[in-house]
């Protein structure tokens, strides 16, 4: 028998899905699933009148960087922020996901390494291992909210290998923003190191303080900056599979475009939808910042009520690291799939060792999405102060 490459094996389990297992077990019980960034936010209609208007003849293929129509789009959308963005500039890509693919294979040959703050967006390794790069966690820590690690932690974590600084703004699994400040600070590492800036920007318009400012924006950091961007989260489309990876560096745009001939197209009538979630006026946005402000302070507020629990407060996304007080949250986890139950009910949540490199750093915590509605995010944070109070592990 002809034998596998090595390529994926270090590609761990999603630890978001790895409980699922023990889940398809269980018989006569409701879980509430906050585990998974899948918001039950209904897709506007906009998006979905705008699919159902696509009836082509023949389903063919689009352009290799997108239609002309949904860069154009995505071109006015980013100029808000950062003022001569044109279509050149947008790559429309298969989901963020492939966005971030695409942004690693056109900066790191096999071999390189990335920076990331950690904890972070799971899959980042997963991209960086297919493209034989890795990824280099620099701490950030849940006592000071996940900041931005200092330039001296950054610093060393550098090697001759170090091609980019990637994070999330604001953040999955944290829930932080970055301000300006830090953006700025951010920058000036990468300036001085010689880096590219990957600025993953999904959640960017779920902020609840303060607005985070788009990388774009970065005044003199045009080569440096490659943000993606996503139609998944913001208009609550995460089927739809439309990303976006927009860079004003002329050599990143030429290698990303080699890679999306090579792939062909995105799917067009995708295109058609974030058209129309372009299209759409401001009061959008306000109204879905409202309704995921509602659920992170029914979250916030849930959790402060349970002993021992810590917990920052998210300032963006809608996710919240949570330290718990046990030894080991894959276990808690699991307890509360196979044995907790009140009511009928138990919880899913993701255990926190799934985002860090080193699982030991993530087993005292756990990653909430508050991706249900408000009374059963404050049920289900309540089940988990229960299920604490009732667990055999705490401590
Ligand atoms: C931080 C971050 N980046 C990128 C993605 C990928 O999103 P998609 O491929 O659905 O656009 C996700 C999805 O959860 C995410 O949380």
């Amino acid at each position: 028998m002809p034998s596998v490459s090595s390529r994926a094996d270090s590609i761990a389990p999603s630890p978001i899905r790895k409980l699922y297992a023990a889940v398809a077990r269980q018989r006569d019980v409701r879980f509430l699933e906050l585990n998974i960034g899948q918001p039950d936010v209904p897709t506007p209609v906009e998006l979905t009148a705008a699919l159902a208007s696509y009836k082509p003849p023949v389903i063919a293929y689009g352009p290799a960087l997108g239609t002309p129509a949904c860069r154009e789009a995505a071109a006015g959308y980013y100029d808000r922020w950062s003022k001569g963005v044109t279509a050149s500039n947008v790559v429309v890509t298969t989901g963020g996901s492939e966005a971030l693919l695409f942004a690693f294979a056109a900066v790191c040959d096999p071999g390189d390494q990335i920076l990331v703050p950690e904890p972070f967006y799971a899959n980042y390794l997963g991209f960086a291992r297919m493209v034989g790069a890795s990824i280099v966690g620099v701490r950030a820590r849940l006592e000071d909210g996940f900041a931005l690690p200092s330039d001296e932690a950054l610093q060393a974590a550098l090697t001759p290998q170090t091609r980019a600084l990637l994070f999330s703004n604001p953040g999955n699994p944290t829930g932080a923003v970055y301000p300006a400040s830090e953006l700025a600070r951010a920058a000036a590492f990468c300036r001085r190191n010689n880096l590219f800036l990957i600025s993953d920007e999904v959640y960017r318009r779920i902020w609840f303080d303060e607005e985070p400012p788009s990388a774009l924006s970065l005044a003199g950091c045009e080569d440096l900056v490659l943000v993606v961007d996503s139609l998944s989260k913001t208009w609550s489309a995460c089927g739809a599979r439309i990303g976006f990876l927009i860079s004003r560096n002329g050599d990143v745009l030429d290698r990303v475009g080699r890679m999306a001939q090579a792939r062909l197209c995105p799917q067009p009538m995708a295109q058609e939808m974030a058209v129309a979630a372009f299209a759409l006026p401001d009061s959008f946005y306000e109204e879905m910042r409202l309704v995921w402000r509602g659920r992170r302070d029914a979250m916030a507020n849930a959790l402060m009520a349970i002993p021992g629990v810590v917990a920052p407060i998210p300032t963006g996304a809608f996710y919240a690291m949570v330290g718990l007080p046990v030894d080991d949250a894959d276990a808690f986890a699991l307890y509360l799939v196979e044995r907790f139950r009140y009511r009928g009910e138990s919880v899913l949540v993701a255990p926190g060792s799934g985002f860090y490199r080193d699982p030991v750093d993530g087993q005292r915590e756990i990653r909430l999405a508050a991706v249900l509605d408000v009374a059963r995010i404050e049920r289900a944070v309540s089940l988990i102060g229960r299920a604490l109070a009732a667990y055999p592990g705490a401590m």
